[in-house]
C-alpha cells in the first residue's frame, strides 16, 4: 500500500507523489510490501554504505540499548561514546584529534560555523564571524547551513532569513565558470577565493567551507589536481580555518576514509554525517584540532553549543559497529575498486545523446544530462528531464539520487549513482542494465 498526501497523517517532502512502504532491506536491495524489489543505487541520500539488514551490527546496537539508551551530554558519558571516538580517531587525519558527536549533517555544519566563530573570538579576533562558501555547494537546510549552501532554488524562498555569507565559484570543469580549461586555466576558480577574501575583508572571515568532491547539488564533481592544495594555501595565508564538509564523501565513500586525503590536505575542522551510521541511526560529528579545543578550555571552559541528542550512546554504538564492519571487511579499498568499475561502466552510457558528463570518485558518481552533447545546452526545467529518469528508473526497480537547477539556478539535470560499499560486480551490471533500459525508454519517448 502506498502512502502520500492526502492519505495518512504524515506529510513528506514531496506532496505530489505517493510513497511505497518498505518492509525490509537486504544488502543493496529494498523490498516493498507489494513484493516489489528496488536496488538502492544511491544508498538513499548517499548514506547506506554497509548495506541494509546487516544482522551482525544488531547485537552491538541492542546491547547498548539494553544497558542504557540515553544520558545527557552535559552530565554523563558512556563507553560507547568513548570507544567510538577512539575508533574514529584511528582513521581521522593526524592532528584532528577532538570529536563532537551530533545527529545530522546540517547540525554538524552549524556546530562548525559556531566553533570557528568561538575559536576566533577566544583568539582575540572578535570581528571574525563570516564563513566563505561556494556556489553550487550543499551544506544542509537549517538556516546557518543553508546560508552556506549555494543551491539557488533551496535558498530562494528563505533569502530574508539567511546570514550574509560570501560565495565563490566552484571547480566545475565541465562548465568552467571562467570559460577556461584545465590546466591552462591556472586554477582561476581557486584564485577566486583570494579575490573574495580581499573584497570582503579577511578580518571579518573566520573560515572557508567546501565539499572536497561536490555532491548533492551538481553530482560528484571532482576538483582538478592542485585545487584543494591551493585553497588550503590561501586559507593559511589569510589566517582562515578550512572546514572540510565530508558529510557525503567521508567514511570511505570515495575510496579513502576522507576525500581530502586524495590531495594530501588536512583541514582545521571536518564535518561528518550520513555514512557514519550507515543510515541505521541519526549520527554526525564535528571534528577539529586538539589545540583549538584546548583554547576553548583555557578561555571559556566550554563550547557554547549543544543539543539534547548530542553524544548519544546508542548512536555511537551504531557508529562503532559500522566502522568496525568497514574495517574488518576492508570496504574502503573495495570502494576504490568497485568505484573504478562503476565509473568505467557508466561511461558506456555516453552514446545516449543526453548523457553530457559522467564523473566521480570511488562509489560516489554522477551523470549530468544535456539537451545537446556538443554545446552542453541543458534541458529547459519545464521538460523535467531528471524527474522522468528518476521515475522510470524507480519503476524499473532502481533508486537514484537527483539534483536540478545547477547550471543557471533554474536549468541543469543530474542523477547520482552511489550504491552501498558491499556491492558486487554483477550487481553493478544490474544497475547498468536498468540504466540502459531506462535511458532507452526516455530516448524513445522524448523528442530530443
Ligand atoms: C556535503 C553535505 N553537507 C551537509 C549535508 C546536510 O546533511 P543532513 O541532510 O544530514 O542535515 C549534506 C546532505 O546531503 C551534504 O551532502
Amino acid at each position: 500500500m502506498d502512502y502520500g498526501y492526502p492519505k495518512g497523517r504524515v506529510f513528506y517532502r514531496k506532496l505530489t507523489r505517493t510513497y511505497p512502504v518498505i518492509t525490509h532491506g537486504e544488502g543493496i536491495y529494498l523490498y516493498a510490501d507489494n513484493g516489489k524489489r528496488y536496488i538502492d543505487g544511491s544508498g538513499g541520500a548517499v548514506v547506506v554504505n554497509v548495506g541494509h539488514g546487516q544482522r551482525e551490527l544488531l547485537q552491538k546496537i541492542t546491547d547498548q540499548m539494553s544497558r542504557v539508551g540515553y544520558v545527557h551530554g552535559t552530565q554523563f558519558t558512556t563507553q560507547s561514546v568513548e570507544d567510538y571516538a577512539e575508533a574514529l580517531g584511528r582513521v581521522l587525519p593526524a592532528g584532528l584529534g577532538k570529536i563532537y558527536f551530533l545527529s545530522g549533517g546540517s547540525e554538524s555544519v552549524e556546530a562548525a560555523i559556531k566553533f570557528a566563530r568561538q575559536y576566533c573570538l577566544e583568539s582575540g579576533h572578535s570581528q571574525k564571524w563570516r564563513v566563505v562558501a561556494r556556489w553550487h555547494s550543499y551544506h544542509g537546510n537549517t538556516l546557518g547551513a543553508l546560508s552556506l549552501t549555494g543551491r539557488i532554488a533551496m535558498r530562494r524562498p528563505y533569502l530574508p532569513l539567511l546570514v550574509d555569507f560570501p560565495h565563490f565559484p566552484p571547480p566545475y570543469c565541465y562548465r568552467c565558470p571562467f570559460g577556461l580549461s584545465y590546466p591552462r586555466c591556472g586554477l582561476e576558480c581557486a584564485k577566486a577565493l583570494e579575490n573574495i577574501i580581499q573584497m570582503e575583508g579577511p578580518e571579518t572571515i573566520s573560515a572557508v567551507i567546501l565539499e572536497p568532491i561536490i555532491g548533492a547539488t551538481i553530482g560528484a564533481v571532482v576538483p582538478p589536481e592542485g585545487y584543494l592544495q591551493l585553497i588550503k594555501g590561501i586559507c593559511e595565508r589569510y589566517g582562515l580555518l578550512l572546514i572540510d564538509d565530508e558529510v557525503m564523501t567521508g567514511m570511505g565513500r570515495t575510496g579513502r576514509w576522507f576525500a581530502t586525503e586524495h590531495w594530501g590536505v588536512v583541514p582545521d575542522i571536518m564535518v561528518l554525517g550520513k555514512g557514519m551510521s550507515g543510515g541505521n541511526f541519526p549520527l554526525s560529528a564535528m571534528v577539529t584540532r586538539d589545540e583549538f579545543v584546548d583554547r576553548l578550555k583555557e578561555r571559556t571552559g566550554g563550547f557554547v553549543h549543544g543539543h539534547t541528542f548530542s553524544h548519544h550512546p546508542v548512536a555511537c554504538a551504531v557508529g562503532l559497529a559500522v566502522i568496525e564492519f568497514i574495517r574488518e571487511k576492508n570496504l574502503v579499498q573495495r570502494c576504490q575498486e568497485r568505484g573504478a568499475t562503476l565509473l568505467r561502466k557508466l561511461n558506456e552510457l555516453k552514446p545516449f545523446p543526453f548523457v553530457g558528463d559522467v564523473r566521480g570518485k570511488g562509489l560516489m558518481t554522477g551523470i549530468e544530462f544535456v539537451k545537446d552533447q556538443r554545446t552542453k545546452e541543458p534541458f529547459p526545467r519545464s521538460a523535467k528531464f531528471t524527474e522522468q529518469v528518476m521515475d522510470l528508473a524507480f519503476e524499473n526497480g532502481l533508486v537514484l539520487y537527483s539534483g536540478t537547477g545547477f547550471v543557471d539556478g533554474v536549468n541543469g539535470d543530474m542523477v547520482m549513482v552511489a550504491p552501498p560499499y558491499i556491492i558486487e560486480e554483477h550487481q553493478i551490471d544490474e544497475i547498468i542494465e536498468i540504466l540502459k533500459k531506462t535511458f532507452s525508454k526516455v530516448e524513445a519517448e522524448k523528442e530530443i
